[in-house]
C-alpha cells in the first residue's frame, strides 16, 4: 500500500488512550524531524475509538476523525498503515486480521496479542508482504525489538533477563524505597498510566511473561508457547520479605529469563524460561532500576554482555517506540517481521522449571526452641540442599522470622525440602521462597 514517492504515509489508529494520545501529539510535535528522517510526512486521517464524547489528553491535527465503526477504518483505501493501540486480544486481532487482508502494514504496542496469537498474525503477514512491527510491545521506550531483530543478528543470544513490567517495578521500588503499601503503589501506577486496563496482568506476571515470550521468539527464532512458560508475579509479597531481603543486601525484583540450558540432544538448545519475583544483589545494575524503568540484559557470543534501561511505559516513551515504527514503515522497508527467515518458526525445546537450578531466600515461620534449628536444616539436607547463611528475628505471639539462603539447588529439591518442613510441623505457615539471582 505504501508508495514509493513523496506522498504523505497515511495512518489509521485505533485506540486514543494513554499511547495514542502521546503518538497524536508526538505526530504533531515531531512533524518537522519526521518529514527529515523519512522525506514525507505522515498523516492521520482517522482514530477508532469507543466512546466519541470523551476528553482526550491530546487534540487531533487538522483533517482527522474519531469514528467508533472499525471498517471504516481498515476498509478504507486511502489508509496505508494501521496503528493498532486498543489492547486487548479479541478485538485488536479482528482489526489486525481484516487490515491485512486489506493489504495495510501494520505497527502494534499489543504484546499480549502477539505473544498468544502472533505466529498466525506473522504467518499471515508474510504471506500478504505486509510490514508487522511491534517495538513498543516490549520494554516501552527500550529499542530491544530492533537490537535483537537487526543489530544482534550476527550474535548466538546466550541469556537474556530483564525488568520488563514498569507498573510491578513502580509497585516494589514504592514499597522498597518509601514503605508504600501495596494497594496505594498500585492505584499511583493507573493514576500514572504504566498499568494494563486489567492490573492483574501487570502484578501476576503476564504482562512480563508476554513480553518475555516476544523477545524469546526475537532471541532464538523459537515459538515458545505462553502457556507453557512458569508465571509468578508479585502479588502477596510482603513488605517484611522486602526489608528482610534488604539486610541480606538485596533487593526484590520482577525478573524475566530465559537462558541456554546445558544437556540437550544433539544440536537442540534446550531453553530455560519463566517470570519470577527474585532477590537481586544491591550492587547489580538489575537491583538498581527503580521506578517504571525497565531493563534488558543480553548476553552474547560476540558482543559479551549488554545492558539496556529506560523507560518501560507511559504515554510519550511508548508513543516515540510506535513512531519509530511508522517511520520504518514510511521508509518502504522490507518486511521482517520476526528477524528470521523461517517461513514457520520451530517449537521450543524447554528445560521444566522443577529442573531449574538457583540459589534460595527462605523465610519461615518457627517456635523459638531449642532444636528448631536442627530439625529445619535435617529437612534441606534430606534433599541435598546446603544453608549459605541463616538469621533469626525476634517475634512475639505464632511464631518468629527465620531466615536462611541456600547454596544452589533444584527447584524440585526446595519444593520437597519445604514440603518435608510442612509434614513434620516445624512450621506455623507455608514457607516464602523466592530465588536469588547470582552473577548478573
Ligand atoms: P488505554 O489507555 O486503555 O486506551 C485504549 C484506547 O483504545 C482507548 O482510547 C479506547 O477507546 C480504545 N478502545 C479500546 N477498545 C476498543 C474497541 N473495542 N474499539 C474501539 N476502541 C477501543 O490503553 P493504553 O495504555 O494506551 O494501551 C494501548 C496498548 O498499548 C495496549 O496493548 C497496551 O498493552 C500497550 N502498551 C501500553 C503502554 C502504556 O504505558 N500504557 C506501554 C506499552 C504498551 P475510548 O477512549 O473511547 O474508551
Ligand atoms: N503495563 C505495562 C507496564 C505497560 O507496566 O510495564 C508497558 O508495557
Amino acid at each position: 500500500m505504501t508508495r514509493n514517492s513523496d506522498a504523505p504515509l497515511v495512518v489509521g489508529l485505533a485506540g486514543f488512550g494513554t499511547v495514542g494520545g502521546g503518538l497524536v501529539r508526538l505526530l504533531q510535535e515531531n512533524a518537522d524531524i519526521i518529514k527529515r528522517r523519512v522525506g514525507r510526512d505522515i498523516r492521520l486521517k482517522k482514530v477508532l475509538v469507543r466512546t466519541i464524547t470523551k476528553a482526550r489528553a491530546a487534540q487531533l491535527p487538522p483533517g482527522a476523525t474519531l469514528v467508533t465503526d472499525p471498517r471504516s477504518l481498515t476498509d478504507d483505501p486511502e489508509i496505508d498503515v494501521l496503528v493498532e493501540l486498543i489492547g486487548g486480544i479479541d478485538h485488536a486481532r479482528d482489526l489486525i486480521d481484516r487490515a491485512l487482508d486489506q493489504g495495510k502494514h501494520i505497527v502494534t504496542a499489543n504484546k499480549a496479542l502477539l505473544a498468544e496469537e502472533g505466529l498466525e498474525l506473522f504467518h499471515k503477514a508474510a504471506r500478504k508482504k505486509r510490514i508487522l512491527r511491534y517495538e513498543a510491545s516490549v520494554a516501552g521506550a527500550i529499542p530491544v525489538v530492533e537490537a535483537l531483530k537487526a543489530s544482534l543478528t550476527g550474535n548466538r543470544i546466550q541469556s537474556l533477563m530483564g525488568i520488563l513490567n514498569g507498573t510491578s517495578n513502580y509497585i516494589l521500588s514504592e514499597m522498597t524505597s518509601n514503605g508504600m503499601e501495596f494497594d496505594v503503589a498500585l492505584q499511583q501506577a493507573q493514576r500514572l498510566g504504566y498499568a494494563e486496563a486489567d492490573p492483574s496482568l501487570d502484578i501476576d506476571g503476564h504482562d512480563a511473561a508476554h513480553k518475555l515470550i516476544l523477545l524469546i521468539r526475537l532471541a532464538y527464532g523459537v515459538h515458545y508457547p505462553y502457556t507453557a512458560l512458569s508465571v509468578r508475579g508479585i502479588r502477596g509479597l510482603s513488605a517484611m520479605d522486602i526489608r528482610l531481603a534488604r539486610e541480606f543486601g538485596y533487593r526484590i525484583k520482577l525478573i524475566a529469563q530465559v537462558r541456554e540450558a546445558l544437556g540437550g540432544e544433539k544440536d537442540q538448545v534446550r531453553l530455560e524460561a519463566g517470570v519470577f519475583p527474585a532477590l537481586v544483589y544491591h550492587k547489580y545494575l538489575l537491583a538498581r532500576v527503580g521506578g517504571v524503568y525497565n531493563a534488558v540484559r543480553v548476553e552474547a557470543n560476540a558482543a559479551g554482555a549488554l545492558f539496556f534501561h529506560g523507560r518501560g511505559a507511559g504515554d510519550l516513551p511508548t508513543a516515540g517506540a510506535v513512531l519509530g515504527d511508522l517511520l520504518a514503515v514510511a521508509r518502504d522497508e522490507r518486511p521482517n517481521n520476526t528477524g528470521f527467515a523461517d517461513k514457520v518458526l520451530p517449537k521450543a525445546c524447554i528445560v521444566p522449571p522443577e529442573e531449574w537450578r538457583s540459589c534460595y531466600y527462605v523465610r519461615v515461620m518457627v517456635q523459638d526452641a531449642p532444636g528448631v534449628l536442627r530439625d529445619l536444616s535435617g529437612c534441606m539436607a534430606a534433599e541435598g540442599i546446603s544453608m549459605a547463611q541463616v538469621i533469626q528475628k525476634s517475634g512475639e505471639g505464632q511464631g518468629v522470622p527465620l531466615v536462611f539462603m541456600t547454596h544452589e539447588t533444584s527447584a524440585r529439591a526446595m519444593r520437597d525440602a519445604l514440603q518435608r518442613t510442612m509434614d513434620s510441623g516445624l512450621l506455623k505457615e507455608p514457607a516464602v521462597y523466592l530465588r536469588v539471582l547470582g552473577g548478573e
